[in-house]
């Protein structure tokens, strides 16, 4: 399993990641197994949000955890907040300083543990008070409870203006990437031009993250669209899957992990984030992190994708 150092600190972690979006609906022992296949691949850093399951993702989280006897020093714990979910499916944004230390607070209960290793502020709030915000980070990393913050789905501004306000380095930026989704790569290749690849979707937001040392963290890794499906061995996507195929047999592995590798290949040290809830399947994607590609591998794979260059 590659590790790398968190955002600009030096505390090392996995570069691959689970996220347990998808773990509520699990039983207690679906999880064990789940939590436990990925800690033998060598994966330590597990993502949540208060949101997820309306809180019940983190809590069977926190039971696997804990079925498992894992060290809390041993793994990297990280949620985000700062959305408001009802079960009647309505959402809205809340980055009030009540919120935010309540949400945490509630967070902490269900993964069973007295801080998080970092936390994000899981899409922008436009109502937000920048004061409020740092109020809340201040006093959660006074009170210990967490000691690493980060946002996610911003773009660089949106970025600049948290950093405004708080006085914790913001460390890293959750967004959408992977093969199926690459406008980040797309408009930084096509810049100036009058294509759609050009367009900009994200502020330069790639580009801006390594010059700051923000980790991004690729969520929906496996998915085509906003949760639309799997593009592995998906019959929409054949010229993609004969490439990944192709790769995958020179380095004696899957298109799983070549998937996975994909990502990883790139300079910008992005972690990626697991959202299977399949041990056959994580266990073919984890193994994505001891692949390394060739140049040549990576831009094939791009082109295989439907993309191209000016
Ligand atoms: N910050 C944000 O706004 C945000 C948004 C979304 C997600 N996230 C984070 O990112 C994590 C991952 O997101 P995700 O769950 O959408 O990731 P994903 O890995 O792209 O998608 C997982 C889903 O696709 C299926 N799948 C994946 N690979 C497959 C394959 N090769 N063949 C067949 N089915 C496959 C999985 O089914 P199986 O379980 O059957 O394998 C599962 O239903 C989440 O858990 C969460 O932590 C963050």
């Amino acid at each position: 399993m590659k590790r790398f150092t968190f955002g600009s600190t030096d505390v090392e972690t996995s570069r691959v990641a689970l996220g347990v979006m998808r773990i509520d609906s699990r039983s207690r022992d679906e999880a064990k197994t789940i939590v436990k296949t990925v800690l033998d691949h060598g994966v330590t850093f597990f993502d949540t949000a208060d949101v997820y399951g309306l809180g019940k993702s983190s809590e069977v989280l926190g039971q696997a955890l804990k079925d498992l006897g894992i060290k809390r020093d041993s793994i990297w714990l990280q949620t985000k907040f700062g959305i408001i979910s009802t079960d009647k499916g309505n959402q809205r944004y809340d980055f009030s300083k009540e919120h935010l230390i309540e949400a945490l607070d509630a967070e902490l209960e269900r993964l069973g543990t007295d801080h998080v290793d970092s936390v994000l502020l899981h899409r922008p709030d436009t109502l937000m008070d920048l004061e409020d915000v740092a109020e809340a980070f201040d006093d959660m990393e006074a009170a210990g409870k967490a000691l690493h913050f980060g946002v996610s789905n911003m773009n660089p501004w949106q970025v600049e203006l948290v950093q405004s306000g708080v006085s914790q380095k913001l460390e890293a930026n959750q967004l959408q990437f992977g093969l199926m989704h690459t406008h980040m790569i797309q408009q930084e290749l096509h810049v100036n031009m009058e294509d759609s690849p050009s367009l900009d979707h994200d502020g330069g937001i790639l580009a801006y993250s390594r010059l700051k040392k923000m980790t991004i963290q690729a969520w929906s890794p496996f998915q085509y669209g906003f949760f639309e499906g799997p593009f592995i061995d998906n019959p929409k996507f054949p010229e993609l899957n004969a490439e990944l195929d192709k790769v995958a047999k020179n380095h004696k592995t899957n298109k799983n992990a070549i998937a996975v590798a994909w990502i990883l290949r790139h300079p910008a040290k992005m972690q990626v984030v697991l959202g299977s809830m399949n041990p056959d399947r994580l266990t073919q994607m984890a193994e994505g992190a001891d692949v390394d590609l060739e140049r040549q591998e990576w831009w094939d794979l791009y082109f295989a994708a439907g993309n191209d260059l000016p």
